[in-house]
């Protein structure tokens, strides 16, 4: 079949205006996004730019805009468009790079706020710290975040331009504070008690909605939340 794509080209920089490009590719039904991509950059125009990398919904690069919802291109398939144009646009409140490139600086420092890392100052076994799989299932849906940012270009917070962190470092946050390895619970409780961390979170419930991963975000900053109350306000 053939599909038609209208995509957001921009240059900054240039001087030249943003502007829709339309492309007609070839597709099967069962093709993904990422496949007319490709095929768009290979035969026809080597200009447009866009990250990929596993192709598998791994790597979390090919985040954009797909039809006003952010997605991976190598996870929608043209069948899921029922045969309509589909729009793509780089991810929203990110600067564009180029086309459909982000600069995704700012989303990974917004990750490093939140420690990222579990602290454990106890002297090391010889293998590892190991956990209970009942304390392990406690974080095993939030380890599945990929970055892809998804969530975090979806959050009305976020595009309102407001100082919460966003989504995904809250997930980030939840690994750790519901980690039973980890020693720093109550600085990181501390830490995202603010409008920067958990209270930043209004409950719109796109970053749920955005996530490939199926990880229920907002479920989980609602859990911080909790948290924070129960363990510094004793409520
Ligand atoms: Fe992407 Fe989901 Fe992780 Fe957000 S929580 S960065 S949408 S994988
Ligand atoms: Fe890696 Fe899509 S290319 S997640």
């Amino acid at each position: 079949m053939q599909v038609q794509f209208k995509i957001l080209r921009q240059t900054p920089g240039s001087g030249r205006e943003s502007r829709f490009q339309r492309y007609t590719v070839e597709a099967r039904p069962e093709e993904r996004v990422l496949d007319c991509l490709n095929r768009i950059k290979w035969e026809q125009d080597q200009t447009l730019g866009f990250r990929s990398s596993c192709g598998h919904g791994v790597c979390g690069s090919d985040a954009m805009k797909i039809n006003g919802r952010c997605a991976l291109a190598c996870q929608k398939l043209v069948r899921d468009y029922g045969g309509q144009e589909i729009t793509i646009e780089p991810l929203p409140s990110f600067r564009v790079l180029k086309d459909l490139i982000v600069d995704m600086k700012p989303f990974f420092d917004n990750i490093e706020k939140v420690r990222p890392f579990l602290v454990n100052t106890s002297t090391p076994p010889e293998k590892e710290r190991l956990q209970s799989k009942e304390d392990s299932r406690k974080v095993n849906e939030v380890i599945r975040c990929i970055l892809c940012a998804c969530c975090t270009a979806s959050c009305p917070v976020v595009l309102g331009g407001g100082e919460f962190l966003g989504p995904a470092p809250m997930v980030w946050a939840f690994r750790q504070v519901f980690d039973s390895r980890d020693q720093d619970t109550l600085n990181r409780l501390k830490e995202l008690d603010a409008k920067e961390g958990a209270f930043g979170c209004e409950n719109h419930f796109e970053c749920t909605r955005a996530c490939p991963k199926e990880i229920k975000v907002t479920k989980s900053i609602n859990m911080l939340k909790r948290e924070i109350e129960a363990h510094l306000r004793g409520s």
